[in-house]
Parts: structure tokens; sequence; C-alpha cells
């Protein structure tokens, strides 16, 4: 079976989860987060390409990859969200090209630092799901499936 391509892309600090500010953003690993991710994208019918960067030219290359090869996206872009309008570009060429780009956050950024109240990336992606720790890959992944 040809399942539908989905690219699951994480920015900068977040190879450093289970042991970074547990108390914010949990006790699970990045490893642990992409081995569910995977598998519940499979049971969903979605093909996930999990990866992360501390890179911003990296990430953006990416997005451009997701649009080249037609997959939908699920960004949690981290700090870059707040201020990246270069990952913004590059993120906007998902929806322009018909696939569905979902910003996942594993925090509430509103609950947080005022900086973090901002996003450069909301105002172009399809959805946004933030607070409910990893279990918000996990709704992005059921949002992209029924839809
Ligand atoms: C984050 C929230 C951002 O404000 C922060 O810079 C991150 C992680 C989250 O998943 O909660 O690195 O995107």
């Amino acid at each position: 079976m040809n399942m539908r391509k989905v690219y699951c892309l994480n920015g900068p600090n977040l190879n450093r989860l289970g042991s970074r500010e547990p108390e914010v953003y949990g006790s699970m690993n990045l490893d642990a987060l992409s081995t569910e991710t995977i598998a519940l994208g499979s049971e969903l019918g979605l093909d996930v390409d999990f990866r992360q960067t501390n890179s911003e030219g990296e990430l953006i290359s990416w997005l451009h990859e997701a649009a080249d090869v037609k997959a939908d996206v699920i960004l949690n872009p981290a700090a870059f969200t707040h201020y990246s309008y270069a990952i913004r570009d590059a993120a906007v060429l998902i929806p322009k090209s018909g696939l569905k780009l979902i910003e996942v956050h594993i925090s509430n950024p509103h609950t947080r630092e005022l900086f973090r109240h901002n996003s450069v990336i909301s105002e172009i992606a399809t959805g946004v799901i933030a607070g409910f720790g990893s279990e918000s890959y996990a709704l992005a992944l059921r949002a992209l499936a029924s839809n």
C-alpha cells in the first residue's frame, strides 16, 4: 500500500528532550517521541519521516523537500516559531502546494514568557496544536489522518 507521506520536522534544542527543562517539556526523549510518532502514523496510514535539526538552513531545506515530494508537514519550529521569517517563508510553500502544515508545540507558549506568545508561523499554518506534551504530535497525526 502507498501510504501518505508526512514530514515531522523539529527545530533547535528538541534533541535535548528528556533532559531539557523536564518540568516544561516532560521526560520523553526525542528517540522515544520519534518511535511513538512513526508507530501511530503507520497505524493511521501515514508514512512519517521524523527529523530534528539545530540549523535554520537545514530546516528550510527540509521544508523545500517536503513541498517537492508532496508531504504534509507537522512542524515544531521550537524557538524559530517566534522570530524566523526565513522559516515562515519556507513553511508557506507547504499550504501553497495544497498540502497541510500543522504547527505543534509540546508546551503551551501562551502560558510562558511574553516573547513566546507570538508565532510567525501560525498565520500560515493549517492548524496549531500546543500544550499537550508529546500528545500534541499524536493529535496532529490524527488531525492529518481525518482531513
Ligand atoms: C516549543 C516552544 C518554544 O517556545 C520553544 O522555544 C521550544 C519548544 C514547544 O514545543 O513547546 O524550543 O516549540
